[in-house]
């Protein structure tokens, strides 16, 4: 029996968790699962709204056979073609061989590409309406939010915007599907909605932006997307926090994030953790590089103006979990952070060498005296954390 929810009259969510999925895309940690939404409108005329991972396709089609209840599908829009929402499209137009398949000039290419499928395409431009009987429909094109092809599709009745890959979070949904259902901080989709805008979407804040451009005009009183919490209550929140992030706006907290192998960094790093509170700043994190995920430091560098970089030296180098996440942050190009450097050195040194190179890359701002500290740290070696810690607050607070 399909686990169905209603959003409106005839409107329907028809989602799918998953937890046994360890990595998404094959790379970010799913520890709290993953839920892929689609949604299917019964009018006078049918739609599918975006499909779901392959592995659901199975119990994606009998529900829609199950609600449909005889009916046939007349049109199945597809807002994106990554696999995680395009995977069952195949089983989908084997069920129903006359279905419509709806989506842009962006997306034929990538449908036949994924699955052969040439035939029953419309497609879709910017602003185009399709009738279903009392839901119209229209389509807006948002490319690179996430791919080039992908787009979202309003429904102009219901005032409901299915929003693919924006908005989306990592989590499943466990009993609550809207976000007045449930308490978002302990369920915590406010970590993974940036978690995932950080590390899918975030690289393409500048698409971001002209997407949210396009639609401010639109009277939205859901938002539907193809991943996570269906936002209701607090569709203000979430447009704001786009904004934000898409324009790399930081909040006055500091993220310290070092790479030790003995615990000589890791030792300083607490050090100006301690030094930042004291000084007056109130969230502050701290990382083992080598122990958490980058997409979780990402998702709090993303959050916050300040970041302090530590690390041993490694073969002359910089230690590697520290390359990988800088490697990372380059990749996303975020910008207008505060950066501290720090490190240790037995020998050759080589860390904070290579901090100050991705500083030139990234065109962060430097704060305060960067220092690498000669095997154990010593008293001047904390002093010059303290100092670090002040001249960071300083830029952060006043
Ligand atoms: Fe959820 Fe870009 O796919």
């Amino acid at each position: 029996m399909a686990l169905k929810v209603q959003l409106s009259d005839k409107v329907y969510w028809l989602g799918f968790n998953d937890r046994r999925k360890h990595l998404f895309e094959n790379q970010w940690p799913l520890e709290k699962g993953v839920s892929y939404n689609s949604y299917l409108i019964d009018d006078e005329k049918t739609a599918l709204i975006d499909t779901a991972e392959a592995p659901f396709s199975g119990d994606l089609v009998a529900w829609v056979a199950e609600l449909l209840n005889g009916k046939k599908l007349d049109y199945l829009v597809i807002n994106h073609m990554e696999p995680d929402h395009s995977g069952a499209i195949k089983d989908v137009v084997s069920a129903y061989p006359d279905v419509i398949i709806i989506g842009n000039r962006k997306t034929s290419p990538i449908l036949e590409g994924f699955y052969g499928i040439t035939e029953n395409f419309m497609t879709v431009a910017d602003g185009d309406t399709l009738k279903l009987g009392k839901h119209t429909l229209q389509f807006f094109m948002i490319p690179m939010v996430h791919w080039p092809e992908s787009m979202v599709t309003y429904d102009i009745s219901d005032k409901i915007l299915f929003s693919n890959d924006a908005f989306g979070s990592f989590g499943t949904l466990n009993g609550g599907i809207f976000d007045d259902e449930i308490d978002l901080d302990i369920s915590c989709f406010h970590e993974e909605v940036r978690r995932y805008y950080s590390n899918i979407v975030g690289k393409y804040g500048a698409q971001v932006q002209k997407a949210l451009a396009k639609l401010s005009g639109i009277d939205i009183k859901l938002i539907a997307p193809s991943h996570g919490i269906i936002w209701r209550s607090e569709i203000p929140y979430i447009i704001d926090k786009y904004h934000k992030w898409s324009t790399h706006e930081g909040e006055p907290g500091v993220v310290i994030i070092f790479g030790s192998m003995y615990g000589n960094t890791e030792k300083m790093a607490d050090y100006i953790a301690r030094f930042l509170v004291e000084a007056g700043v109130k969230q502050v994190k701290v990382y083992d590089a080598a122990k958490t995920h980058a997409s979780h430091i990402i998702n709090d560098i993303w959050k916050y103006k300040g970041v302090i970089l530590g690390s041993c030296a490694y073969n002359g180098g910089v230690f590697p979990p520290m390359a990988h996440l800088m490697s990372d942050i380059e990749h996303y190009g975020l910008k207008d952070r505060y950066l501290g450097v720090f490190g240790s050195a037995s020998w050759g040194g080589g860390g904070v060498r290579a901090i100050n190179k991705f500083a030139e890359n990234i065109k962060w701002e430097v704060v305060g005296e960067q220092f690498e500290a000669r095997c154990a740290p010593k008293d001047s070696d904390i002093e010059l954390c303290k100092n670090l810690a002040n001249a960071m607050t300083a830029r952060l607070l006043y």
